[in-house]
């Protein structure tokens, strides 16, 4: 008798306010790694996100529609406790990223109360390739309000949204 191996479903969630380079790199280390991969967007995230909530996910769908693993991975908005939205979608861990040891204190806080809210739940932790560890979704919004390039900073959509907020606003 064939035993047939459980399908590894992992999330990986943010506010994506917009996906970056560093982002779309723990996605593709994500996907090597595991069967099926949920980029889980969060509606709020305790944020005032610059992108509204479709748009941050139409960004994320547009950039992973140009590389060749959109096979295994899916895009979901979502509302409310992650630990929740794991369990609802079956899956059996969070992917979460660690640029630096800056980032360690509260990622560990909220591993472990991910935990707790959802015992079966793990998180397990990737780092982003190390050009990107500086990168956050902050400090692209700055440098583009500034006028500064960010062509090498994020996937080709976000650098188009943002030239069409720029455009719209002049
Ligand atoms: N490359 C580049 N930047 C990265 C990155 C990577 N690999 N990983 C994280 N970042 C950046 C993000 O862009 C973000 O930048 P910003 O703060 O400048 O916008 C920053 O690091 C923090 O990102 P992250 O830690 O992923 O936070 P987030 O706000 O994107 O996501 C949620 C946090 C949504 C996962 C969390 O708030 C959540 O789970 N909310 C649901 C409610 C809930 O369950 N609360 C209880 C949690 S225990």
């Amino acid at each position: 008798m064939t035993t047939r191996k459980k399908k590894s479903r992992v999330i990986y969630p943010g506010t994506f306010d917009p996906i970056t380079n560093g982002h779309l790199s723990l996605i593709e280390r994500a996907c090597h790694l595991f069967d099926e991969l949920i980029v889980a967007v969060a509606k709020n995230g305790g944020k005032n996100p610059l992108f509204n909530f479709n748009d941050r996910i139409k960004l994320i769908e547009q950039t992973i529609r140009r590389k060749s693993f959109n096979r295994n991975v899916t895009v979901i908005g979502f509302d409310g406790l992650l630990a929740d939205f794991a369990v609802k979608n079956k899956a059996q861990a969070i992917v979460r990223g660690l640029r630096a040891v800056s980032d360690f204190e509260i990622e560990f806080q909220m591993a472990l109360m991910n935990r707790k809210l959802a015992r079966d739940v793990e998180t397990v932790f990737l780092m982003p390739s190390l050009s990107w560890v500086y990168l956050s979704s902050t400090i692209v919004r700055d440098v583009a309000r500034h006028g500064g390039d960010i062509s090498g900073l994020v996937p080709r959509p976000v650098w188009k949204a943002f030239n069409l907020k720029i455009e719209t606003k002049k």
